[in-house]
């Protein structure tokens, strides 16, 4: 087998669009030389180094990327090795940040119905299809699903315009804080783009700006935006092993590399 472009190509050569491009990673295309050059350019140059207290220049180029590509002040990356220990690791996160701070039991999630986290047992939690989690149940308790942004395939009573159903299906998540109580949730998972069960992009009212938005749902529960965005860092990248102050101590167990504040003038 092997592909080109958009492409792949079966064992007989017959040809197949990629339509999910791999499942949703080969966004560039099959075939991509420069790309393989890169990745043998860096293999024969330094194989493996943990990130582990330490950093090195690759690494430390490509949080620098994220950071830019990021939103607002978020300049601080943590590298994981796929989606599954991202998922885990932001619930982690979320989990650490909120015993450091004194709220010792957020310590619940909130996810979508028909969303898919991962495979490993904190995101598999999290995941809302119960076909793929019976045959490991009992799992990490404490999740709660909330109603997915089909906006086809919407309840009755959830709005007619797309408008309407973005802020009905906000709601539906203020309520489960409020149904689990707000001093008990960490975090809540949000794909920008559910791809489980289709391609549901946030419907008007969702995720921007607006009286009743996520970041009002958010402010008002004390939660913290989770998918890998964590609390901005104050301190500038260093190169060589990172200190962190004090208060990030937990964090030195991790692979973190904070980077500069991202600038809207050097931004690509
Ligand atoms: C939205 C989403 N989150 C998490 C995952 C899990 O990623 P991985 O398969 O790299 O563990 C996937 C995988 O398809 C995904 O689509």
């Amino acid at each position: 087998m092997r592909g080109a472009g958009p492409h792949v190509y079966d064992s007989a050569g017959k040809r197949y669009l990629d339509a999910l491009s791999g499942l949703f990673v080969v966004q560039v295309g099959h075939g991509r030389t420069e790309l393989a050059e890169a990745a043998a350019k860096q293999a024969a140059e330094l194989a493996y180094f943990p990130l582990w207290s330490y950093a090195h220049p690759t690494a430390i180029e490509l949080a620098d990327r994220l950071a830019d590509l990021t939103p607002g002040d978020l300049n601080r990356v943590f590298f994981t090795t796929g989606g599954s220990e991202a998922v885990e690791s932001a619930w982690k996160l979320a989990r650490s940040y909120f015993k450091q701070t004194g709220k010792p039991m957020k310590t619940k999630a909130i996810s979508r119905a028909i969303a898919y986290h991962g495979t490993s047992m904190g995101a598999l939690s999290i995941t809302g299809l119960p076909v793929l989690k019976q045959e490991f149940e009992p799992l990490v308790p404490s999740t709660t699903r909330v109603p997915k942004t089909n906006y086809y395939r919407r309840p009755p009573g959830s709005g007619d315009t797309r408008e309407e159903f973005g802020i009905w299906a906000a709601d539906r998540i203020a309520e489960a804080i409020e149904f689990e109580g707000p001093d008990t949730v960490a975090c809540v998972f949000l794909e920008p783009v559910q791809n489980a069960g289709g391609c549901f992009p946030p419907p008007p009212g969702y995720f921007p700006a607006g009286p009743r938005d996520l970041r009002r749902v958010r402010r008002a529960a004390g939660i913290r935006r989770s998918d890998l965005r964590v609390r901005p860092a104050r301190r500038v990248l260093r190169c060589g092993p990172l200190r962190l102050p004090a208060r990030h101590h937990h964090l030195r167990q991790g692979h973190d590399l904070r980077v500069r504040p991202a600038r809207r003038d050097d931004r690509h």
